[in-house]
């Protein structure tokens, strides 16, 4: 069966970290926009060199070369399963999108888990993350720190701190969800897609949430 999921909430609430843990649970591909945008940067590509000018500023990247980027990440073949998206869409424009995207693909959004979380709490779990620099694997120096400082458990490369993850860019990129992305919520409400997971809870507890509201087969 084909499934689509679409994880909704602010920076820092916890999207990354449980998306990678339903992708292995299930096998759905994850697609982070923000990890495609990095790895852009990371070769160097125009588009990479672009959407820099707008995340270093904690802006959105426009929406035309968003969509674009993810309608050729989701054709390929390890999207044939399904996929839990992860950051996209972030505008109702983007959202119309996807909707035309997956029809093309005979899907549709099966449910859309919107991770709520405080401020406060957002803005330190953002100043404790290392990311790791070849997959994008996250750790929080309080919450989830790797076995040794500075390295990532997974694959041995290097953890290092995303330069928008300064307190002053995180403020930005809050201000930037609440304005352009928090409609979304409605948007998903009013199809019967919204699922609230309370993201103040452990990593644990938020995923344990996640499993029973997506009816997750402990199995997979
Ligand atoms: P993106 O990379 O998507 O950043 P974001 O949405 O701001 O979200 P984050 O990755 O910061 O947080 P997260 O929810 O994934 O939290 P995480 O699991 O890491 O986007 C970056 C930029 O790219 C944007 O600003 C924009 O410029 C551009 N962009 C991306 N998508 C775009 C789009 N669609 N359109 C236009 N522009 C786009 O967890 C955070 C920390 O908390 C970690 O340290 C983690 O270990 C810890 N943690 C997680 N859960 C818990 C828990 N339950 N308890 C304690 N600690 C926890
Ligand atoms: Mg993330």
């Amino acid at each position: 069966m084909t499934r689509y999921l679409v994880l909704l909430g602010p920076p820092g609430v916890g999207k990354g970290t449980q998306a990678k843990i339903i992708s292995e649970r299930t096998g759905l591909a994850h697609i982070s926009s923000g990890d495609l945008f990095r790895e852009n940067l990371k070769n160097q590509t125009e588009l990479g060199k672009l959407a820099q000018t707008y995340m270093s500023r904690g802006e959105l990247v426009p929406d035309d070369v968003t969509i674009g980027m993810i309608r050729e990440r989701l054709s390929r073949p390890d999207c044939k399963a399904g996929a839990i998206l992860d950051g996209f869409p972030r505008t109702p424009t983007q959202a119309d999108a996807l909707e035309a995207m997956l029809d093309e693909f005979n899907g549709h959004v099966d449910a859309a888990p919107f991770i709520t979380g405080d401020e406060d709490v957002l803005v330190e779990r953002l100043g404790d993350r290392w990311t790791c620099r070849a997959n994008g694997h996250i750790y929080n120096q309080k919450s989830n720190p790797p076995r040794e400082p500075g390295i990532c458990d997974f694959d041995g490369s290097e953890l290092y701190q995303r330069e928008d993850d300064k307190p002053e860019t995180v403020k930005r990129r809050i201000h930037v969800y609440l304005e352009q992305t928090s409609p979304l919520i409605d948007y998903y409400r009013r199809r019967g897609k919204l699922i609230e997971i309370d993201g103040m809870q452990t990593i644990e507890q938020v995923t344990q949430a996640l499993v029973s509201a997506l009816d997750i087969q402990s199995s997979l």
